[in-house]
């Protein structure tokens, strides 16, 4: 698969086709599953990790804790277990629907404390419905899972995590790794477990502007987690439509002025409550000439970080729903830049009130 020309196809006006069967929704792993077993004490708690960040565990019907891009969840996670550990050292299939493991082999020589959860896609699942768009989405939804690791970790407060998301691997695109704590502790600010199993996508439509005050803290949060991978700012309705953009001194400054929720609505495949919605946050970068590698790093860095302002906006009490499917969204261009420059590649729709949660 060329990354650059499915960018590009992604990005264009062409629609996709009738769906095609999505397939399991769990990869077949080989052999037995086992469960996770409990952790000891100075043991890694894996079994809880997953549970708060992969682990299919609500009545909904839901496959996973983390949004995803038509609700198909597509990514896979191996786990590469170390010492310290409630399981023997060794490479592990996870199954988040039964929340089971399949060992699947030997641990590489001298393995280090902790574990590895590496990231991959079943592409097939997100193709049967978004067709040639499903590549910038499948690499969104893999930032977005490895950032609901990174929070559970966080919640817990069991130890270090680092997400990898460089985007030099096409496989595993990411990995989160996780060292166990001498004890665990509580992390300031971190969410608690119940607001990462309780998050949900803010159903359709999301009126109400945030307040400028919450609008800059969501916006933060996306910037400090895109570590520098893209620009952020904010498409805000009336009495003061525009686009603003974080500044330095920590205020908003305006980047453009006039309603731009209409023209968002038409990129992103014709969503029309988007044009009415409060705020409409966006991350932007990734130009037409970019690699194959810095691709996968800007789309993984935008999941991961519009999984940030999502959970920070929930604990603020904004509703809030993640928008992955950008055509034609060149913004450097509609701004008066050079075209190709500077492409939408995630956004986050706020809100102050919503009719409902749960899936439209
Ligand atoms: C990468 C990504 C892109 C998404 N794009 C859209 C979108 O364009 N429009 C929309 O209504 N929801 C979008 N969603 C939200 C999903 O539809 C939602 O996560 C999914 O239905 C599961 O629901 P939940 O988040 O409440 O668990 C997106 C989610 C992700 C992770």
């Amino acid at each position: 698969m060329d990354l650059v020309t499915a960018l590009a196809r992604a990005r264009g006006p062409q629609a996709p086709g009738p769906d095609s069967p999505a397939g399991p929704a769990v990869r077949p792993w080989p052999g037995p599953a086992r469960p996770l077993p409990d952790a000891g004490a100075g043991q890694l708690d894996l079994g809880r990790l997953l549970r708060l960040s992969l682990a299919a565990s609500d009545a909904s019907g839901r496959l996973r804790p983390a949004p995803s891009a038509g609700a198909l969840h597509p990514v896979d996670a191996r786990l590469v277990v170390g010492t310290d550990c409630p399981l023997p050292p060794g490479y592990y299939g996870y199954d988040p629907l039964r929340h089971l493991v399949h060992r699947l082999g030997p641990a590489p020589d001298d393995p280090r404390p902790g574990a590895t959860v590496e990231l991959t896609v079943t592409a097939r699942r997100t193709i049967s419905h978004y067709g040639h768009r499903a590549w910038p989405l499948l690499l969104l939804d893999t930032g977005h899972a490895a950032a609901a690791l990174w929070l559970a970790a966080r919640s817990l407060g069991v130890g270090h995590a680092t997400a990898d998301l460089d985007g030099r691997s096409e496989s595993p695109l990411a990995a989160v790794r996780f060292v166990p704590p001498d004890t665990p502790r509580s992390v300031a600010g971190a969410p608690a477990p119940g607001d990462l199993t309780a998050r949900r996508s803010a159903r359709p439509p999301l009126g109400g502007a945030p307040p400028r005050g919450l609008l800059r803290t969501v916006l933060a949060a996306a910037v400090e987690a895109s570590a520098g991978e893209l620009a952020w700012c904010a498409a805000v309705g009336p009495p003061h439509p525009g686009l603003v953009e974080p500044a330095a001194d920590g205020t908003l400054r305006r980047l453009a002025a006039g309603d731009a929720r209409p023209a968002l609505a038409a990129w992103a495949a014709g969503q029309s409550w988007i044009a009415d919605t409060g705020a409409v946050l966006l991350g932007h970068g990734c130009p037409s000439d970019a690699e194959a590698p810095r691709i996968r790093r800007a789309h993984l860095r935008a999941g991961f970080a519009v999984h940030m302002a999502h959970v920070t906006a929930g604990r603020h009490g904004l509703a809030s729903r993640p928008v992955g499917s950008w055509q034609q969204a060149d913004l450097g261009a509609a701004l008066g830049a050079a075209p190709g420059g500077d492409w939408i590649v995630h956004g986050l729709a706020l809100g102050t009130t919503h009719s409902g949660e749960g899936t439209p």
